[in-house]
């Protein structure tokens, strides 16, 4: 579905991702972690069209994406949902899901919204309330709903647990795999790497701008190499 070859990314004269492949089948979840500034949100940037590689290229579902314009590569399916949320603080909830469906066809925005309340009863409880209001976990429900409103074959998360309460991190893991269930295809980085390894199929570890290890979410969650350093031992 998502075939990413030897790309290279600098921000300036600091080269963040350096000669990066991997590739995301469709129906998996792939996780992607490694310690802070190893190079995961600019991964993540670049396969949405909002930083460039200079080198390699980057294909989804068939198609070369490496220069396509990112509001066409989320016409495609290819949705970035990013750090920090993002999420229009002065608007309701109702209104930055709409924001998320810009790219879609008018007469199928009822039904994706019936869909993405469906994954989170609590934002449809606040449709009318403003974003900026909600709490920490509500905000990254409503990031990953505005998300979901541009119908992505490939969703890709980052970071989504960051801040929770243990309670709610466990709730977004299992909204997380109740999405994959329903046929969406996820690309998720994450801190949590116990969490985010026992859900994945596949990981890779990403270490100062390069891929080091890969392999199933099992074998990288039973590594010594990813114990010591991710997994607290
Ligand atoms: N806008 C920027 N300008 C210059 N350097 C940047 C910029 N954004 C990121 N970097 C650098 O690129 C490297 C990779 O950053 P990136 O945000 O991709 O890391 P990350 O793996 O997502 O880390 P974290 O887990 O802390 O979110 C870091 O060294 C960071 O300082
Ligand atoms: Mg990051």
């Amino acid at each position: 579905m998502l075939s990413v070859s030897n790309i290279n990314v600098w921000y300036g004269a600091i080269h963040a991702i350096k000669d990066i492949s991997f590739e995301v089948n469709d129906g998996e979840v792939v996780a992607l972690i490694g310690a802070n500034g190893a190079g995961k949100s600019t991964s993540l940037k670049t396969l949405s069209g909002l930083l460039r590689t200079r080198t390699g290229s980057i294909e989804f579902m068939g198609e070369d994406i490496t220069h396509m314009p990112a509001e066409k590569i989320v016409e495609h399916g290819l949705v970035h949902v990013p750090e920090g949320r993002r999420i229009f603080q002065q608007m309701t909830v109702e209104e930055n899901l709409d924001m998320g469906a810009y790219t879609q066809p008018r007469d199928t925005i009822a039904g994706n919204l019936e869909r993405v309340y469906a994954h989170f009863p609590r934002l449809k409880e606040r449709r009318r309330q403003v974003a900026g209001t909600l709490s920490g976990g509500e905000q990254q429900m409503l990031a990953m709903g505005r998300g979901l409103m541009a119908n992505p074959k490939l969703l890709m998360l980052d970071e989504p647990s960051m801040g929770l309460a243990p309670i709610l991190v466990e709730q977004i893991f299992e909204i997380i795999q109740a999405l994959h269930e329903a046929g969406t295809t996820i690309l998720l980085v994450e801190q949590n790497a116990q969490a985010a390894l026992s859900i994945a199929n596949r990981g890779y570890v990403m270490e100062t701008g390069r891929i080091t290890l890969t392999g199933t979410g099992q074998e990288l969650l039973h590594n010594d190499d990813v114990r010591k350093a991710y997994l607290g031992g």
